[in-house]
């Protein structure tokens, strides 16, 4: 092999590597969200029917329909958190599987509050205001 040629299939390699790696990372980030219940937005504020909770989970994951980040909603007794699942590493749909909020792409781990438990993500989920009434639940998306 001459010297031309080994630039020419080194060249070859090194693309096919950066298309492998992308399309890796593409399909890990598209990871589909657990649960998706009824809700409606009105006035940026994402509206859950309490009717519409599944009576065994004490989560429910909902969608502002500009985003493609899912919003997890987690309730502990009259107290709700919401936490924006978009994992602060590199931007993948955090997953919630139970009580644990999973990133596909790397790995990372947060608590049911936005903690991270493990990297590589080093900051924690993004979380919004939560209100209800006796009817509803209302998500402050920001
Ligand atoms: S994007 Fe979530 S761990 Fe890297």
């Amino acid at each position: 092999m001459d010297r031309r040629e080994f630039f020419e299939k080194a060249g070859l390699w090194s693309l096919a590597g950066i298309v492998a790696g992308n399309a890796l990372i593409t399909q890990g980030c598209k990871a589909p969200a657990a649960v998706l219940t009824n809700s409606s937005v009105s006035d940026n504020k994402i509206r859950v029917l309490k009717a519409d909770w599944p009576t065994d989970k004490d989560f429910i994951v909902v969608k502002h329909p500009t985003d493609e980040h899912p919003v997890f909603v987690h309730k502990e007794g009259q107290h709700y958190l919401a936490l924006h699942l978009k994992c602060t590493h590199r931007g993948c749909t955090v997953e919630a599987k139970d009580n644990i909020l999973a990133c596909p792409c790397h790995g990372s781990r947060f608590d049911m509050n936005g903690n991270v438990t493990r990297g590589p993500a080093k900051k924690p989920l993004v979380s919004y205001p939560v209100t209800a009434d006796g009817e509803y639940v209302y998500v402050q998306y920001m």
